[in-house]
């Protein structure tokens, strides 16, 4: 089975072609990202009105991108999977509308997919794993811990109280005068710097050791932006002190969660998850503990549709679609 899957829940619009056999095995014949960095980058964030005037731009010529490196044309596909929510409405929207017309003008079977069951089954683009696994989903609009129990049962073991853990990394690097997107340039600064300079807050989510919290220390950082401590401090020591506060905020619960579970494998996805310090020092707590980490390749990580298209193919491999009434969800639950 041939499944084309889009995907613009953000500020990416992204399409992919995919074949795939049975549940869960997929070979990736094109994965195109249409990126908005450039267009958010004057704003220090994601502008919703702008995301979505430039997908209705891009969705056409990136499908026709993976189509074209795929080296098939439409009338070759099976089933279109897209992203249905949570995310941007009016990103979502672009996306769903193009699936649908798509799908009505070639008599295609449509499936909507939830984004973060996307994320929570990219790991299986490349590895084979056995169900169930457990993994944490960090990236910037979504920090939370599930259990995948098997395909479409997925359970919420915790999540973020405030901001997503990425959603802080954009933030601080803001704050810090560092451009944007934050994460990737904290992450290069902090190699050079030194992580017990700066003395800042782990939070923890009073008796639920498995949820998140990173609003604090955002503040934390702010505050100390202001105070006339900060001249001595340099970026490098800055950003390595703050990734370390945010990797233990993450490791910690990641840890009990897999020994409540006696975990053997822990997934590690979401476009947060293509930190180095983060993939270190998660693989080392888990290997303390004899328990292996995979994380999916970088381009897999952050928003994709091959995600996207593994996620709807075990749905529409089963001879399931959507109706044409398909709704976005901007807070769809999984
Ligand atoms: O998964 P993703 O592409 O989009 C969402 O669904 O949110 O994740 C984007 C987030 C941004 O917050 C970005 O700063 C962060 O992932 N990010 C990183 C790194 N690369 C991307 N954060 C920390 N270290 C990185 N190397
Ligand atoms: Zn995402």
């Amino acid at each position: 089975m041939v499944v084309l899957g889009i995907e613009s829940s953000c500020d990416d619009a992204a399409a992919a072609v995919i074949i795939t056999q049975r549940a869960g095995h997929a070979i990736v014949r094109a994965n195109a990202v249409a990126n908005q960095d450039d267009i958010h980058r004057p704003y220090g964030g994601v502008v919703p009105e702008l995301a979505s005037r430039n997908h209705v731009l891009t969705i056409d010529p990136v499908v026709q991108r993976a189509l074209a490196s795929a080296l098939c044309e439409l009338g070759d596909v099976d089933g279109i999977a897209v992203t249905r929510g949570p995310g941007l409405v009016g990103s979502l929207l672009v996306g769903l509308m193009y699936a649908k017309g798509l799908s009505q003008m070639a008599g295609i079977p449509l499936v909507g997919v939830n984004h973060l069951e996307g994320h929570l089954l990219a790991p299986l683009l490349e590895n084979k794993l056995t169900m169930p696994y457990l993994a944490l989903v960090v990236s910037g609009g979504h920090t939370a811990l599930f259990v995948v129990e098997d395909f479409g049962r997925y359970r919420r073991l915790g999540a973020t109280r405030d901001d997503a853990a990425g959603e802080a990394f954009d933030k601080v690097a803001k704050l810090m005068g560092l451009g944007y997107p934050g994460g990737r340039i904290i992450d290069e600064l902090a190699r050079r710097g030194n992580r017990k300079r700066v003395r800042l807050p782990r939070a923890r989510v009073k008796g639920a050791p498995l949820d998140f919290s990173f609003s604090g220390l955002k503040t934390a950082v702010a505050l100390l932006l202001r105070s006339e401590a900060a001249a001595a401090i340099s970026s490098e020591d800055l950003a390595a002190s703050f990734q370390e506060a945010v990797i233990d905020m993450l490791v910690r619960p990641t840890i009990t969660a897999a020994r409540e579970l006696n975990a053997d494998t822990i997934v590690l996805t979401g476009g947060v998850a293509a930190n180095s310090r983060l993939r270190e020092r998660l693989a080392d707590a888990a290997a303390a503990d004899g328990r292996q980490v995979i994380a999916p390749s970088f381009n897999y990580c952050t928003d994709n549709a091959a995600m996207i298209a593994i996620a709807g193919s075990y749905r529409l491999l089963r001879g399931e679609a959507d109706p044409l009434s398909l709704d976005a969800e901007a807070n769809l639950p999984l």
